[in-house]
Parts: structure tokens; C-alpha cells; sequence
């Protein structure tokens, strides 16, 4: 059945656990993290960026998570927009059947610009009103995501805010957060330390110098009951790198955000864990695994079978990894 994110993550946090709020684009991603749960017993965050809803089509897609919804009665399911830049975005996403809304206002709507916080408290408190009148959740997300290795920031189009934010900047500031929640009345709230979206997150295994986890065991004893969000959390890898490059791809080497890491932030109020490039990267390696072994394949069944079979294995771990197994019964 259908749920909103506060209720998943309010269940989350009293039973110490943390959710991957796992991205789709198309139907073998939508059942792979739903057969992936229904292995673990864990509860679902689907969300949809803004590019998925294109891409998909929102009729589409709202009629796939139906059937996924309608496949799992016994999975709870908050269907999320992931990175939403408007009021107009979020209100469609929620005449949509969403049960939880991202309003993004530590950028500008144009989704590039970084945004004051006053625009910030402004549009994210207005977006908050809106839904909650509607019983659907919120994020907001305060701080700028992006790589503290290059001191610069990241915007959807891939490129940096080089020269417009120092260093410090990107990281969200604590009593900045604390007042940010109490204007805003956010359910959830995305908090930058370090990561940044893609593959190429970190050039070495991070260290506290780059992945500044004290940021958010620092925001977490100031909020203790704001349920915390992690951006830009793929884990990244080796071995997906390794299986994508042994069959003709070119990924230079990189890193990302360790589990560990992400144990870390769960044991300091991190209730949200959100993963779409591991996923991206698991479906890739397997399609050109068959790509590379049996050339003269031209069913589209014979790697996209693979390919959810590869997403559904990492929705597993990531699910076993952050405490969720067995948690979807007990909702
Ligand atoms: O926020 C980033 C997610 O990975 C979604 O990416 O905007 O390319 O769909 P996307
Ligand atoms: P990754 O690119 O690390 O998977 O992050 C996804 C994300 O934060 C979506 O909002
Ligand atoms: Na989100
Ligand atoms: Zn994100």
C-alpha cells in the first residue's frame, strides 16, 4: 500500500534503521527494487526525478506504480519526487498520486543556480503548506551537494558553480538547519557533507577531509528528531567499474560513498539514503556483459533481464546493509 514519507521514516528512526530511496526511469527498475524488497521484507522509497518523469511520462509512469503498488499490497510504498525545483513541479507530482515531495531551494528553479536562503526558507515553507494540506511529506535540502576535493558545487547540467561557492559554503551549516526546519516545517531534510551526484564523487577512498561526516552527527545532536538526508550516496563499486570496463566501457577509475560510511550516518539520524548511479551501474555492466558475449542478441529481453536481476542484488544488499529486512510487516 501506498505511504508517505514521514510515516516510513518516523518508522525508521524509532527502530534504528535507514531506507535507500532507490531512483526509476522504466519498468525493470520499478521491479527490481520492489522484487528486491519482497526478498527482504523491507519497506520502498521510489522516487522520480524530474528527468524521469519526462522520460517515462508522467501517465506512464503513475500507472506503473499503480501496478507495482497493486503486485506488493503487503510492501509499503512512498512514491517520492526526487530534486523537485517549483511549487508547480511538487503540485503535480502530487496530483500525480506522489505521497512525498522534494522542493529543492538550495538551488535556483532553473535547478543551476545556487539559491539565498531566504528564497530557500521561502519556497521550501510555501511547498510545505501545499502539501501537508494534501497529507503529503516533504524534504527540503539546505547546504550545496558537490565535491569538497575541487571546492566546487554541481548543478543538474553537470558542471560546477566554479568560483561561486568556496569550500565551506557546501557544506550545510547546523544552526543554519536548525532554523531552516523551524521555518520551514520540513518532514525530512537533505544535508550537504561532501557528496556529490554521478560516478565521479572522490578520486581517492574518501577520508574525513572530503566526506565530512561530523556534519551530520553535528546537525543530528541539534536535531535529534529530524529525520536526515543523504544525497549522492552510491557506494560505487569496484567491481561494477571493473565488470563495465572488462566489457568495453570506459569509466575512468573512482570513488564513492563507502557503506560503512552510510552506517555511520544511519547511527546519527540519516533516515533517507538516496541511490540511483550503483543502480545505473549494475543494469550497464550486465547489458554489456550480453552485449559483449552474444553478439548476435537482438532481444531486448536478453539484457534487460540481467540487467534487473543485477539492480534487484544491489537493492537486496543496500536493503540487508541499512537494517531494513523484516521491516515491512512490522509497519
Ligand atoms: O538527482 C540525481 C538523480 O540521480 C536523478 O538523475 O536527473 O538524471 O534523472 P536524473
Ligand atoms: P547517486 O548519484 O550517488 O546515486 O545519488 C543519487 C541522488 O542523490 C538522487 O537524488
Ligand atoms: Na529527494
Ligand atoms: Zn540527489
Amino acid at each position: 500500500a501506498r505511504i508517505t514519507l514521514r510515516q516510513l521514516l518516523d518508522h525508521a528512526a524509532e527502530h534504528d534503521y535507514g531506507l535507500p530511496a532507490y531512483n526509476i526511469n522504466n519498468m525493470e527498475q520499478g521491479l527490481a527494487i520492489m522484487e528486491a524488497a519482497d526478498a527482504v521484507n523491507a519497506p520502498v522509497i521510489i522516487q522520480a526525478s524530474r528527468g524521469a518523469r519526462s522520460y517515462a511520462n508522467d501517465i506512464v509512469l503513475t500507472r506503473l506504480i499503480d501496478a507495482l503498488v497493486e503486485l506488493y499490497p503487503h510492501i509499503p510504498v512512498c512514491m517520492h519526487q526526487d530534486h523537485g525545483n517549483g511549487p508547480a513541479t511538487c503540485a503535480t507530482a502530487i496530483q500525480y498520486g506522489f505521497t512525498s515531495v522534494m522542493m529543492d531551494g538550495s538551488l535556483e528553479e532553473d535547478a543551476k543556480t545556487p539559491a539565498s536562503y531566504d528564497y530557500n526558507v521561502d519556497v521550501t515553507r510555501r511547498v510545505t503548506e501545499m502539501a501537508h494540506s494534501c497529507g503529503v511529506s516533504v524534504e527540503g535540502e539546505l547546504g550545496v551537494l558537490g565535491s569538497l576535493e575541487t571546492g566546487m558545487g554541481e548543478a543538474e547540467d553537470g558542471h560546477g558553480f566554479e568560483g561561486k561557492l568556496d569550500h565551506s559554503a557546501l557544506l550545510t551549516d547546523p544552526d543554519q538547519a536548525v532554523d531552516f526546519v523551524k521555518a520551514t516545517k520540513v518532514d525530512a531534510l537533505a544535508i550537504a557533507m561532501g557528496t556529490s551526484h554521478g560516478a565521479y564523487k572522490f578520486t581517492r577512498q574518501p577520508d574525513g577531509e572530503v566526506l565530512a561526516m561530523n556534519v551530520i552527527e553535528e546537525i543530528h545532536r541539534r536535531l535529534p528528531n529530524t529525520h536526515l538526508v543523504m544525497h549522492g550516496s552510491s557506494s560505487v563499486p569496484q567491481d561494477l567499474q571493473d565488470i563495465i570496463n572488462q566489457y568495453g566501457g570506459q569509466m575512468p577509475q573512482t570513488w564513492g560513498v563507502p557503506v560503512e560510511e552510510i552506517q555511520r550516518g544511519i547511527k546519527n539520524g540519516v533516515r533517507k539514503v538516496n541511490i540511483d548511479t550503483d543502480n545505473r551501474m549494475a543494469m550497464t555492466g550486465a547489458i554489456r556483459k550480453v552485449l559483449a558475449e552474444k553478439p548476435g542478441e537482438f532481444d531486448p529481453r536478453a539484457y534487460l533481464k540481467p540487467a534487473k536481476e543485477a539492480m534487484r542484488k544491489l537493492c537486496i544488499e543496500r536493503y540487508q546493509a541499512f537494517g531494513c529486512e523484516g521491516q515491512a510487516s512490522k509497519i
